[in-house]
């Protein structure tokens, strides 16, 4: 099944994209944890795209598009995949239908996640992400066992670069001016279906999973 997953900063994308993935085994393919592994790799796009992430805009389309084409051609996205944080743009929404018309594909569900802009901010400050394994935590809602400590695998746990308030913001109000039209463009082509966000993560992994059963039983 290949799928969307779009909504603010914060919404819970990526806490619900590594559920649904592990459990259709597909991959979850996040463009900004591939951002972050370049940035933190001091590559030649990790350079280019710091300073961009850090302020809370968008890294340019182009950069993305290139990004995202490389990574749906590998061999485990034969059975479908799961973007986080991509499209962000009409432009790059326009290229993906595109790239995936050549392969034979299509989007088959863009789910929105609704959520409030506050709701966000006090989730996104409360994050924190392990070092080592990647694994999502949340000071308030799923706190680790160990202050500090992941769970998991005992990486360190830290907070992203741009997850300060006033980032946040600037992201919020970027996702605002330029991702919430795609959410017309996918209810234009009758892929999007919405979930309410705000609730809580095993609540919204139950609508996903009754949306995703939906999608299965309309192909
Ligand atoms: P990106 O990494 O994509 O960030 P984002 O879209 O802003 O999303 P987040 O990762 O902040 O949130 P999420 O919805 O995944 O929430 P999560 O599950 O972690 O992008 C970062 C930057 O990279 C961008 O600003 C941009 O510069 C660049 N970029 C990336 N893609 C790009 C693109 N396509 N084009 C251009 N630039 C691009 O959850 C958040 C917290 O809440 C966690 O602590 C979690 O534990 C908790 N939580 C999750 N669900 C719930 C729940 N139901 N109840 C309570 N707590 C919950």
């Amino acid at each position: 099944m290949n799928l969307i997953f779009l909504g603010p900063p914060g919404a819970g994308k990526g806490t619900q994209a590594k559920i649904i993935a592990g459990r259709f085994h597909i991959p979850h393919i996040s463009t900004g944890d591939i951002l972050r592994e370049a940035v933190a790799s001091g590559s030649e796009l990790g350079k280019k795209v710091k300073n961009i992430m850090e302020s809370g805009e968008l890294v340019p389309d182009e950069l993305m598009i290139d990004i995202v084409k490389e990574r749906i051609e590998k061999e485990d996205c034969k059975d479908g995949f799961i973007f986080d944080g991509f499209p962000r743009t009409i432009v790059q929404a326009n290229a993906l239908d595109m790239m995936l018309r050549e392969m034979d594909k299509e989007i088959e569900g863009a789910i929105y996640f609704n959520v409030a802009e506050d709701e966000v901010v006090k989730r996104i400050s409360a994050r924190r992400v392990c070092s080592k394994c990647g694994a999502v935590y949340n000071l308030v809602y799923s706190p680790p066992r160990i202050d500090g400590i992941c769970d998991k695998c005992g990486g360190t746990l830290y907070q992203r670069d741009d997850d300060k308030e006033e980032t946040v913001r600037k992201r919020y109000s970027v996702y605002m001016e330029k991702t919430v039209q795609l959410l017309d463009y996918y209810k234009k082509q009758g892929k999007l279906f919405e979930v309410d966000a705000s609730k809580d993560i095993e609540d919204v992994k139950d609508k996903i999973m009754e949306i995703m059963e939906k999608i299965r039983g309309g192909r």
